[in-house]
Order: C-alpha cells, then sequence, then structure tokens
C-alpha cells in the first residue's frame, strides 16, 4: 500500500488547507459570498445502510455496475449527494429529480432553481459542493504515488506546466501533479465537458481553491468569482446514516 505524501505537514502539500469540518444546524443559508463543500464517507459494501433514496434510473444505473463494491460507492455517493441537496432544496432526498448535460453533469431537473452543485468521489470519501453564485466544479484524489506521470502530464497540460514537473524530486512531483490534475478536473466539470475536451488553460475568470479534504486527498473547486473576489468556503460534515 502507498504511503500517503501529504501527513507530513512540513512537505509539499504544507501550504494547503486542512479545515475542520462543522456540522451543521438543519435550516441552512447559503449566502453569495459563501460556497459550501460537504464531506462525506462512502460506506463500504458490507457497511452501507440497505435503503438509498435513489431514483429507478438511478438503481438501474446502480444494477449495471458489477463490482459490488463499486455498485456501492455509486449508491451511496448518490444518496449523500441526494441528502445535501435536500438540506437546501427543504424537500425529502427522494424527491429530487436530476437532468444531465451532454457530459453526463447532474443538474437539479427545475427551472428556478437557486443554487448549482457538484459531486466528486474518490476511495471511501464522497464531497458535494454547492454554490449560490453560478456553477462550480469539484475534484478529489488520494494523494499517493502512481505511474506514468510524465506521460499523462504531456497529454493533459500546457507547455508550461510541464517544464515546472520536470525538474522536481519524487514527493513534489506527485503533490504538484495532482494540484494540477484536481484543477484540470474542477475546470471541466464546472464548464460539465468530458476530460479529453477540456480546455488545457483555464478561462481566465476561473478560479481555483485548492484543499485538503483529509490529510491525504487533495481537492480542488472551481467557481467564478462574483464579484471579483474569491468566497469564502464553508466546511460541513454529513453525519453517517445508521439505519
Ligand atoms: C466528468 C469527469 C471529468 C469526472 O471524472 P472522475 O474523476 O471519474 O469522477 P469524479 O469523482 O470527479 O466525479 C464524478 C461525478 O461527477 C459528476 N459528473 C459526471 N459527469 C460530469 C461532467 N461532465 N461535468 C461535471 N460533473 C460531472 C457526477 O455526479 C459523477 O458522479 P456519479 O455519476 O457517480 O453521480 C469524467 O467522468 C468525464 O470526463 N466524463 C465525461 C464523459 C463523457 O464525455 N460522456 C459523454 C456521454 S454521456
Amino acid at each position: 500500500m502507498p504511503q500517503p505524501l501529504a501527513e507530513n505537514r512540513t512537505g509539499p502539500a504544507a501550504g494547503l488547507d486542512l479545515p475542520s469540518w462543522e456540522t451543521p444546524a438543519t435550516e441552512l443559508a447559503l449566502p453569495e459570498s459563501e460556497l459550501h463543500v460537504w464531506k462525506f464517507r462512502l460506506p463500504s459494501y458490507v457497511e452501507a445502510p440497505p435503503r438509498a433514496p435513489l431514483s429507478p434510473d438511478e438503481v438501474a444505473r446502480a444494477e449495471r455496475i458489477r463490482s459490488p463494491d463499486l455498485r456501492q460507492r455509486f449508491v451511496s455517493a448518490r444518496s449523500g449527494l441526494r441528502r445535501v441537496l435536500a438540506l437546501y432544496r427543504r424537500c425529502s432526498p427522494r424527491e429530487i429529480r436530476f437532468r444531465y448535460g451532454n457530459h453526463g453533469k447532474p443538474e437539479i431537473d427545475e427551472t428556478e432553481l437557486s443554487f448549482d452543485f457538484n459531486l466528486a468521489h474518490a476511495g471511501d470519501l464522497g464531497l458535494v459542493a454547492v454554490s449560490a453564485r453560478g456553477p462550480v466544479g469539484i475534484d478529489l484524489e488520494r494523494i499517493a504515488p502512481r505511474p506514468h506521470l510524465h506521460a499523462i502530464a504531456a497529454r493533459m497540460f500546457p507547455p508550461a506546466v510541464l517544464d515546472r514537473l520536470r525538474h522536481l524530486p519524487d514527493d513534489a512531483l506527485v503533490f504538484e501533479f495532482l494540484r494540477e490534475w484536481t484543477a484540470l478536473e474542477a475546470r471541466t466539470k464546472y464548464l460539465g465537458h468530458g476530460l479529453f475536451r477540456a480546455p488545457r488553460a483555464a478561462p481566465p475568470e476561473l478560479r481555483i481553491q485548492h484543499f485538503l479534504a483529509q490529510a491525504d486527498f487533495i481537492a480542488a473547486l472551481a467557481s467564478k468569482p462574483v464579484p471579483a473576489t474569491l468566497p469564502r468556503l464553508r466546511y460541513l460534515e454529513l453525519a453517517p446514516v445508521l439505519d
């Protein structure tokens, strides 16, 4: 098992926020000056609650996933997403109806909705970003060594980033690669594109905010400053379902 690199707070991840997460009251205000980031655990196959508030198309999608573990992760992530959105929509998780963009980005199927959201999951963690200031994109990756970083970077990143990555020692390389990668995915997800159709350079008005979702998971959040200030990130934790 590769060792997480971010636990050493003097290492490459030292400059990033490792926030504490609050468990909020059920009535939540979402001002334009804030972006809400929710974290929740994705229970493994044996731990997962048997009842999940999914729609028939989500159940059908889950049934097409052959691996029990991946199937359960999809169910848990969608359940967590629905529970978060229900707090803002003030309804039950089951009542949320989704529609999908050309590349699969889920949105709530309502014309007069006052917030946007995006979901990411990795390992046993789920993150949902919620915004009242326009679209958001979020991505999450475990900080651990992985193969072919330079080859993937050459395919996905602009020349200035490649130059910078080329001269880094191994642990800094993994971290900086993942910082760029999560930014690329968050930007892609903000735009609702597919990864291989994403612009290689960020639209200049788009801002990326990185943080550590926990010591060994880096996350990036893409949003558009409205007006030209960065939103305050509020970090919220969803309590586990115990039934
Ligand atoms: C979007 C994408 C970059 C996400 O990559 P990932 O790292 O594997 O997954 P993440 O954990 O970050 O995010 C997954 C979640 O993002 C959301 N999502 C899916 N497609 C999205 C898109 N195009 N834009 C924004 N969010 C998207 C979903 O909620 C998804 O979770 P779920 O399907 O389990 O509910 C990648 O899946 C991609 O490139 N998809 C496009 C595929 C495509 O072009 N399909 C066209 C035919 S539908």
